[in-house]
């Protein structure tokens, strides 16, 4: 079937910039996206291109060429279903708050809620396409609602997870390593897949994009996540042993990742990964293993997590020992708090968990951020001590040892540390020996990105300490 007209479901970090790229590169295909989020669309639709609710670097220059020729943001979203003939799901699909799974499991609510929706409107065939990160054996629950709400036409699932990393969203869209479709054995499965292979030839080699069946590709997506995060615990877990004996673990990336097999990718040590996904995916893929009885399946890969948490508890207590243990009402400088840079998306970010702990330890946090802004700073934190069971009084009075400042002078002046948590470029660039004279006597600068040139500082003066690298 050839489609001219597809609509999307969320208009996320995925949803935006994935729909942005389709209508770049598929001028003769109306592409609509939808969310019941209102104030989001308002801000996709907004004038200036500097209001997009995302930050991505490449994507307005996207939008300016597309957005009101074939790329259009709606709240209609019954609409946007009717008259599309593929429709895609882009929801999200965080970790289950309650019920069975709770604190493992993928919360379908939002994805079930699609469904219905796209079951009440349809009045004809539609492929419906998941989009959204979803654990395997999903797309069956999916056309249950479905068939179940609708039985006068016909619906295909197809499952095509996105690869995307924030940040580079769109340089991966355009050069994906893979496009991954998942469909079923059947006629009409196939003629769903092929539709949708149509749409990303136009732009992606054949040669990268790969079919499967449905359950492979929901799988594969969990797998990748998993992969990747697996290779940065790994490497934290090293950086830990590094301080201990000597080793630096810049030079052990570096050996490691030379071996062609191993790869040097993804092998830099940080305070723990961030990002909405790495941390809900495995989590979930813990769920699954333990649903099919492999406990130790579980175990290995909940260890990711372990080894995550971990590392960001072990950068918060190095900066507490530092400072003697006695960090009460001394000013702490937190640079960065985007869980990588190009992005404003700050969603399980390190910066949280680190300046949660060190508030509760008194400190009085500054908080820059070339990206990210107070009010998405204060709510994360209050989630953080929301999710670790503290009650509304101790946080209300916890958030008023935070303060966002909008240069980072304003933040470093006369504090006694500084800790990088984002590998802004910017950083890398500041006059850090000035910095330094801005500090408290004896400045204290913690650097989880290992970005800063140690030429830069005054070694002399205070304390500079990089993750992985001995201070013995
Ligand atoms: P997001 O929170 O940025 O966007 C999801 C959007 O869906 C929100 O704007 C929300 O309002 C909207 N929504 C939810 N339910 C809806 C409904 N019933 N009707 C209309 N709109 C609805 O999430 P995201 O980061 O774009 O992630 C979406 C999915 O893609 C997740 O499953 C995630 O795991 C996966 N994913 C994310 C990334 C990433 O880099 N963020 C990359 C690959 C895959
Ligand atoms: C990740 C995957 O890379 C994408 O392929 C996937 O589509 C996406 O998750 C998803 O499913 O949401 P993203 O989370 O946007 O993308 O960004 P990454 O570049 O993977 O970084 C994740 C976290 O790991 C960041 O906090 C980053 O700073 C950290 N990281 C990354 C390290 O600590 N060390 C590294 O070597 C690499």
């Amino acid at each position: 079937m050839k489609i001219n007209k597809i609509c999307c479901i969320g208009a996320g970090y995925v949803g935006g910039p994935t729909m942005a790229v389709i209508a770049l590169k598929c001028p003769d295909i109306k592409v609509i996206v939808v969310d019941n989020n209102s104030q989001k669309i308002d801000l996709w639709n907004d004038k200036s291109l500097d209001n997009l609710p995302i930050f991505e670097p490449g994507l307005k220059e996207i939008i300016s060429q597309t957005r009101g020729k074939n790329l259009f943001f709606s709240k209609n979203i019954d609409s946007a279903i009717d008259e599309s003939q593929m429709i895609f799901m882009a929801v999200n699909t965080p970790t289950k708050q309650s019920g069975e799974g709770k604190g493992f499991a993928a919360d379908l609510t939002f994805v079930e809620s699609c469904a219905s929706n796209i079951a009440r409107v349809s009045k004809t065939n539609k492929i419906v396409v998941e989009k959204s990160t979803l654990p395997v054996r999903t797309a069956e629950k999916i056309k249950n609602v479905l068939n179940g709400n609708n039985s006068s036409v016909k619906f295909e699932v197809i499952s095509n997870p996105e690869f995307l990393a924030e940040g580079t969203a769109i340089q991966d869209l355009f050069k994906s390593d893979r496009v991954l479709i998942g469909g079923d054995n059947t006629n009409s499965g196939k003629m769903a897949v092929n539709s949708l292979v149509k749409i990303y030839e136009k732009w992606i080699p054949k040669n990268k994009i790969l079919t499967t069946n449905v359950w492979s590709s929901e799988l594969s997506k969990l797998a990748s996540n998993a992969m990747l995060a697996q290779r940065i615990s790994s490497i934290n877990s090293l950086s830990a042993l590094c301080e201990s004996t000597g080793a630096d673990i810049n030079e052990v990336s570096l050996a490691i990742g030379m071996d062609s097999r191993i790869g040097k990718k993804f092998l830099n040590p940080s305070a723990g990964f961030g990002g909405s996904c790495f941390k809900k995916d495995i989590l979930n893929l813990v769920y699954l293993s333990k649903f099919y009885g492999l406990d130790e399946v579980a175990e290995y890969w909940h260890q990711v997590i372990k080894i995550n948490d971990y590392q960001k508890d072990r950068f918060a207590e190095i900066i507490i020992q530092a400072l003697d243990n006695n960090i009460k009402n001394k000013k702490i400088s937190i640079l960065g708090w985007a869980f990588k840079k190009d992005t404003n998306d700050s969603r399980e970010s390190s910066a949280i968990a680190v300046s949660g702990k060190l508030i509760d330890f008194g400190a009085n946090i500054h908080v820059y951020d070339p990206q990210v802004g107070s009010k998405r700073i204060v709510s994360d934190l209050i989630e953080f001590w929301k999710n670790n069971g503290e009650s509304e009084s101790n946080i209300n009075f916890k958030i008023k040892n935070i303060i966002v400042d909008n240069s980072y002078k304003d933040s470093i002046k006369d504090s006694y540390a500084i800790a990088i948590m984002t590998e802004w470029e910017v950083f890398k660039r500041y006059d850090w020996k000035k910095i330094q004279n801005e500090m408290q006597n004896k400045p204290l600068i913690f650097d989880s990105r290992n970005i800063i040139n140690k030429k830069m500082i005054d070694k002399d003066k205070g304390v500079f300490y990089q993750l992985g690298t001995s201070q013995k």
